[in-house]
């Protein structure tokens, strides 16, 4: 694939600077000063690769449960800026991504929005979000889905501090102007605990069952059953020369993506794993649930242990090591990409 400037400007000359400055009077611009910007031969993310190590996080965190409730905040968040997206509140060029704590005690209201949410817990156990009515505990790997327009609030009845990642697809929502939330001034009544596991997640659907969202109807992914399949799935192989083993979650009603915007993959690097270098399109947030490693992201190189957060911006070459048995979650906008024919990959990348 070609990497040559898809087109270089003309010169500018004293003319055409003045007739410039006469086109924007009329909100107009001469094409040809910014074609090679707007129609790139190759990905030109502003994101950078960056690692945020969790054990110099967790205290600023802390120190917001000190400084500001819950209730105060609507949710207590530190959001995870790109350092080449400052002031955009964004992990990614299309993903929003933050660390989430409530302390014991806490609730954060009932409330919605179009944007859609995941949940990656990283920290605590005795917490609990809820989705449209039912309840659902968390703890530590748990993936949790808070599909586009659904009721949600989170509460801490437990006696520890839980955080956990939050990702949503905010940039993209305010990209189509799409934007929409409110408080719930009654929740939805209550759900059993279990029940949309019970319903969707048992390779069975009700008979007369017929999606009304392409989300998944299914909203949390317990760690227990992810890490029992990677364990299985690396015993018996085979073993990804990128990947290591690597799974996405899905939505069991069609098999695709869990969330039409969001995708979460959840991968086992077996110790010693060295994995050839791959790229694609989607911007990828990656966090650590154990174990412990090196990635070089493009030209930087990320030494990584449990809990942290790296950023792989849009179409920079990956490749992992594992010192021992790692796992990482990771999420990304690849059914957004997919579903709009936008997406390549590049694996290996040589
Ligand atoms: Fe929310």
């Amino acid at each position: 694939m070609t990497t040559e400037a898809f087109f270089t400007k003309p010169a500018l000359t004293p003319e055409r600077e003045a007739f410039y400055a006469r086109l924007g009077e009329k909100s107009t611009a001469p094409l040809w000063e910014v074609l090679g910007k707007l129609v790139s031969p190759q990905p030109r993310p502003d994101a950078r690769p960056v690692l945020w190590r969790y054990d110099e996080l967790r205290p600023l965190l802390m120190e917001a449960g000190r400084l500001l409730t819950a209730d105060e905040a609507e949710r207590r968040v530190l959001v995870l800026e790109n350092p080449g997206l400052v002031g955009r509140s964004q992990a990614t060029g299309s993903l929003y991504a933050g660390l989430q704590l409530i302390l014991p005690g806490e609730i954060a209201r009932c409330h919605r929005h179009v944007a859609s949410a995941l949940r990656f817990i990283i920290e605590g156990r005795g917490a609990y979000t809820t989705v449209e009515g039912e309840r659902t505990s968390m703890s530590p790997g748990d993936f949790i889905l808070t599909p586009s327009w659904t009721y949600h609030d989170h509460g801490n009845p437990g006696d520890e501090p839980v955080v956990w990642l939050d990702g949503l697809d905010v940039p993209i929502v305010n990209l189509f102007d799409t934007s929409f939330a409110g408080h719930a001034a009654a929740g939805p009544p209550p759900v059993e605990e279990g029940a949309a596991a019970a319903r969707f997640g048992a390779n069975m659907l009700p008979i007369d069952y017929s999606p009304s969202s392409a989300a998944s109807p299914v909203f949390v992914y317990p760690y227990a059953r992810s890490r029992d399949v990677l364990d299985r799935m690396s015993r018996s192989g085979p073993v990804h020369r990128c990947h290591g083993v690597k799974m996405r979650f899905v939505n069991p009603v069609t098999g695709g993506y869990a969330m039409p915007t969001i995708a979460g993959f959840i991968q086992l690097l077996p110790t010693g794993f060295a994995g050839d270098a791959y790229r694609a399109t989607d911007a990828t947030v990656y966090n650590v649930v154990e174990g412990r490693g090196r990635t070089r992201v493009g030209d930087a190189t990320f030494d990584w242990g449990p809990k942290d957060i790296f950023v792989v911006p849009s179409w920079s070459t990956v490749a992992h090591e594992a010192h021992e048995d790692s796992v990482l979650f990771s999420m990304s906008d690849r059914p957004a990409q997919q579903a709009l024919n936008l997406w390549r990959e590049e694996a290996p990348v040589r």
